[in-house]
This record gives C-alpha cells, structure tokens and sequence, in this order.
C-alpha cells in the first residue's frame, strides 16, 4: 500500500494512514509536538485554539472505546468541532455506500475524518476519493494498521525509557491478526531500537514474519530474556476463521504473561497493552495492575498523541 498519499509535496503530513514509508525525523517531530501538549490532556494548561473553526468528523464502522473517545477529546481539547458518528445507527445500515456516506459529510463542510473499518485499505480508499482539503486519519483498518496507536505506544515508550536505541522490545500474542503488531514494528524499527522480537505460536505469526524485521521466538520464557519492554497483544477471535488454538486456557499455559515470568525479563522492563485486554487469556490481572505495567499511562497518552498527529495533518493539509 502506498504510504505517498500522506505527505504533501513539500514533504508535510497530510493524512496519517500507516508507520510504513514515514521516516525517523517526521515521527520524532509527532512525538515532540505530543509532548508540548501533555499539559493540555491532563488539564493543567486550558485547550489550545489550533484547529477553531475546523469540522472533524469521526467515523467508526468497528467498535471502539480508547480510540474513539481519546479522538474525540483530542479534537476538542484543539477547539475543533468534532461530531462522532454512530454508524449502526446511520444510512450505512440502510444500504448507503462508503463513498456515498463520504459526498453527504462532505458536504456538511467537513475539513477531516478520522477512520476505523474493518476492512485493510478502507481509509486508504477514502483519503484517495476525499475532495482536496480534507485529511484522513486511520484509526485502525482491518489487520493493516494503527498507527496512532503505534505512535501513543512509541511516545509512552520514550516516556519511560527516554531513547531507543539500546531497546529490546517483544511483541507477544496475536501478530498474524493485530493490525497493532504490524504498525508497531515499523515504528519501532524506524526510531532505530535494538531488536524487535516477536513471541508467539506459529500458527499466530504471518508467512515470512522475518522479512517485517524481527526476531522469532515460539517459547515466551526464552523470548523474555534480556527484554526490556512488553507488548502483549489480545487473541483477535473476530479475526480468525479456523480454530488456530487448543483452548485459551492452554494459550494462557503457554503464552499468558505471569509475575513468574516477567521476572525473566529485565528487573525494569515495562508491560504494554493497547486494550482491550482480556484478563487470564494473555495477561494476569497482578502484571496488569502491577507496578510495571504502563496500561493506562497509554490511554492517557492517546490524547496528547492524536491531538500532535491532527494538528499536523490540518495546518498542513492547504499545501497538497
Ligand atoms: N487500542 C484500541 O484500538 O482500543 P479500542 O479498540 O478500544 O479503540
């Protein structure tokens, strides 16, 4: 999928589709930008009035909770008017067309959309049919990407461990499903961290998984070795269409992270999540509530994330 959509031809962001084909200096000019906003998400500074006057529309065609509402205030918290969409409750369940349900906001004056879909490639499809002005930001499509959620965990990340380059990151569970993996690794590799690990049953990784950059391990004790960041990753039932497992209890056995064995990874390793997590599936509830989990602060962190990648996007949307 071509990444060239997203830039302007001076190089500036216009529509943040997926990690791939961004460089290092453009996801640390979005990780910067978060960071002057950190004030504004936790209230300490009022909202900022850089995006008045402009319509933002969210578009959820797949449930969601953090993305959607952190989205949301985001928008808000840089003065825009935001309007969320309820799609079950739209023309789109009568029978409306993708594109057709774009020309009607369209025509509402809208200045941007931020997209989840089911399906790889829906906001792709839409910043390519969307009249000039408008930016598209993907909030997550099908098994492709998540790009601010990659962003968010990259920001979280340098939070707590402040570079990248010494970082041995694992990314444990559902890969072949998660849309988060895959936006993950890109970033990940981009900002120049040390390894990239991915831990997981074969039948849980793509074809080929090497070729995305990383290192395979199928035996979680083994891979925690020496890993100083966790990103543990839900079972994608939704997405699966055959049986690729023996039973969640086996999966949490074999690959469910426990206080025993994060003790294998380093003494300060942190654990991630991007949500929703199920609890004694892959994660037990003492890592996720424990000291070295960063579950929440990731949450939090969304807003200051989606408000740097919006602001972005709409003061450089005119040049395109
Ligand atoms: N991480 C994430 O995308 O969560 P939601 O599905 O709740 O938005």
């Amino acid at each position: 999928m071509s990444s060239n959509l997203q830039l302007n031809p001076e190089g500036k962001l216009k529509h943040f589709l997926t990690i791939e084909g961004l460089d290092k200096n453009l996801l640390i000019e979005i990780l910067d930008l978060a960071e002057s906003f950190v004030g504004i998400t936790d209230h300490r500074i009022n909202k900022v009035p850089l995006l008045r006057g402009k319509s933002i529309v969210n578009l959820f065609f797949e449930n969601s909770t953090r993305t959607r509402s952190t989205f949301e205030l985001a928008a808000k918290r840089l003065s825009a008017d935001v309007l969320s969409m309820s799609i079950a409750t739209s023309s789109t369940s009568k029978g409306e067309s993708l594109l057709d349900t774009i020309r009607n906001l369209e025509a509402m004056y809208v200045d941007m959309f931020v997209v989840r879909h089911g399906i790889s490639g829906a906001a792709h499809f839409i910043a390519q049919h969307a009249a000039p002005h408008i930016s598209v930001i993907n909030a997550g499509d099908g098994q492709h990407a998540h790009p601010t959620q990659a962003m968010l965990d990259m920001f979280t990340i340098r939070q707590v461990k402040k570079e990248f380059s010494n970082l041995r990151v694992a990314i444990v569970g559902d890969i072949l499903h998660s849309r988060v993996a895959r936006s993950n690794i890109q970033a990940l590799n981009t900002l120049g961290v040390a390894e990239v690990r991915v831990i997981a049953p074969k039948t849980l990784l793509p074809a080929q998984v090497e070729t995305m950059g990383v290192t395979v391990s199928h035996n979680l004790a083994e891979g925690l070795k020496d890993i100083d960041v966790i990103i543990m990753l839900r079972l994608q039932k939704e997405r699966m269409s055959s049986a690729l497992l023996p039973s969640e209890n086996e999966y949490f056995k074999c690959f469910g992270l426990t206080e025993d064995r994060l003790k294998i990874a380093k003494p300060d390793a942190i654990v991630m999540h991007p949500g929703p997590i199920n609890r004694g599936v892959e994660i037990d509830s003492k890592v996720a509530d424990g000291p070295q989990s960063v579950i929440l602060r990731q949450v939090s962190n969304g807003i200051a994330i989606r408000m740097a990648i919006m602001a972005m996007a709409m003061q450089k949307q005119g040049a395109a």
